[in-house]
């Protein structure tokens, strides 16, 4: 059995007094069941106060990215040394805003990931295509490539390691959540692709989570698709009782 792992990305949002009331909120009507793990992703600026105020409870920290050095110049940059510092046990990585944005390509990410593995932080490996590409029917090349080359040169053991978001670019943020068979269907892919790169064990582990526009509405309906292991959830995340509803639905 998967547990279900439910994570905040609260992106470029919240101030370090905003972070620390939403972590309040979240601290205080989080369901006792310890059946999902509950993970939030703040930004850089508010990891520390977030880290304490939610000491003792049942949230996990994620940073939202690391530079892949554990120190040195690269000004402007986060070591995977320094977010362990502030509380942090996982990672998000290659998200589709850091590919589209900030130039993030298979080969950063794969580096990346190693050093989340080198640092025990586990990675939150991001993969997901755009619009044209679904359009023009190349969603399988485009995974395939994308967890392929992310997980390059990585052992069973640590490619077991952190979870699988899938995010369909033309989801996020857009209200446009994919169907759950539409996104079943790719989350079963990534399965088998798991299991041609290592074998059985490893795949039917691992936990792939779905990210796109997820909301109280449509996470049941996503989440209870035999591949679908919970949700990565931007938006609705901003809010401790959007949030919430999800984390519930997945009890
Ligand atoms: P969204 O973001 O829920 O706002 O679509 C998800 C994500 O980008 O992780």
């Amino acid at each position: 059995m998967r547990r279900p792992w439910i994570g905040g990305n609260w992106k470029m949002h919240k101030t370090i007094g905003e972070a620390l009331e939403l972590a309040r909120a979240l601290k205080a009507g989080l369901p006792a069941a310890d059946s999902v793990e509950v993970v939030v992703a703040p930004p850089y600026t508010a990891l520390k106060v977030v880290a304490d105020e939610l000491r003792g409870a049942a949230v996990q920290l994620a940073a939202q990215n690391i530079h892949w050095a554990d120190q040195g110049a690269y000004t402007g940059e986060i070591s995977p040394v320094m977010v362990r510092d502030t509380g942090c046990r996982q990672v998000i990585i290659g998200h589709s805003e850091r590919r589209q944005w900030f130039g993030e390509t298979d080969e950063l990410i794969n580096k990346k990931i190693g050093a989340c593995l080198n640092h025990d932080l586990e990675p939150v490996f991001c993969v997901g295509e755009t619009l044209e590409e679904r359009e023009a029917g190349r969603v399988e090349e485009v995974l395939t490539r994308q967890v392929r080359e992310g997980l390059r040169g990585f052992n069973r053991g640590e490619a077991a390691r952190g979870v699988i978001a899938y995010e369909p670019v033309w989801a996020i943020g857009t209200g446009k959540t994919a169907t759950p068979e539409t996104a079943q269907q790719v989350h079963s892919f990534i399965r088998d692709l798991l299991a041609g790169l290592y074998d059985k064990t490893v795949a039917s582990a691992k936990r792939i989570v779905y990210g796109g526009s997820m909301t109280p509405e449509t996470a049941r309906g996503l989440i209870t698709q035999p591949d679908i292991d919970g949700g990565l959830i931007g938006g609705a995340s901003l809010k401790a009782e959007s949030f919430l509803a999800i984390v519930k639905e997945c009890i």
